[in-house]
């Protein structure tokens, strides 16, 4: 119990204390205190691929890693490789068990996540959730890309918060940044994103699970679009 209450009363001082710190000094911080227990899971979307540039400017190594669902847009691969030789760095791949995912696909079928919510949760668990926890195991920090404006699932978010699932302490540096800031970053750093983003992808996952959207629909209304009630997370954030 007094371990609980150390730790709510520590992630309230750290989230006061980096409330207007600059991503950049935020990550340096995490980088610094926490060696070899410290990593990024990163998409490659838009928002990843800032924090990915700002890592590459940071001197102490931060364990950075995708998870190849076995079902990725081919840009997605592409921007993969582009960003492993642009940064000169090591971008770890996990992916799902193999049996498992066979076991889920001959018993279901491969597209399975269109016929129920239940059935898209598994593929996503597999696929996704189970890689996430393998990638993060012995790790204390957990960074993500996660921004509060994304969807009204993410509203509540903060900087540095305590995952109880993992458990984890994850650490979103540009939880309060705005789509435009996000993109003044990209441009004026040069950083490379999916040429998705200028098709109508404002959020990028599993090609069969992803569509365009329209000027001004939600960020992430293209994910699942066919799910009602739209739930919008996969798992990998929802803390169960
Ligand atoms: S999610 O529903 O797919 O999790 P989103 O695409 O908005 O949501 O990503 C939010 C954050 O989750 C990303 O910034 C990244 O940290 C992590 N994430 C999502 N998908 C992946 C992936 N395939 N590999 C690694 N990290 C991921
Ligand atoms: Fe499976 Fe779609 Fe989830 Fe990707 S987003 S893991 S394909 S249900």
């Amino acid at each position: 119990m007094i371990r609980t209450l150390n730790m709510v009363e520590n992630i309230a001082s750290l989230n006061a204390r980096f409330q207007t710190a600059a991503p950049g000094d935020i990550l340096a911080w995490f980088a610094g205190q926490y060696p070899g227990n410290i990593a990024f899971s990163s998409s490659l979307g838009a928002e990843d691929q800032v924090i990915t540039h700002l890592l590459s400017k940071i001197a102490d190594p931060v364990k950075v890693f995708t998870l190849d669902t076995g079902r990725l847009f081919q840009e997605t691969y592409d921007l993969l490789e582009i960003t492993r030789v642009k940064y000169g760095m090591d971008i770890r791949i996990f992916f799902p068990e193999s049996s498992a995912v066979e076991d889920m696909v001959n018993a279901n079928g491969i597209n399975l996540f269109y016929r129920s919510i239940e059935l898209r949760r598994m593929c996503c668990h597999i696929r996704k959730k189970e890689p996430l926890i393998r990638a993060l195991a012995g790790m204390e920090i957990w960074i993500t890309g996660m921004r509060r404006e994304q969807s009204v699932t993410r509203s509540e978010a903060k900087m540095i918060e305590w995952d109880p699932a993992l458990p984890i302490l994850k650490v979103n540096p540009l939880i309060d940044w705005s789509d435009d800031m996000v993109w003044e970053f990209i441009r004026t750093n040069h950083v490379p994103v999916s040429d998705l983003h200028s098709k109508g992808y404002p959020s990028i996952g599993c090609l069969p699970c992803t569509r365009q959207v329209a000027p001004g629909e939600e960020i992430r209304s293209g994910r699942w679009w066919w799910e009602m009630p739209r739930n919008k997370e996969c798992g990998l954030h929802t803390k169960d």
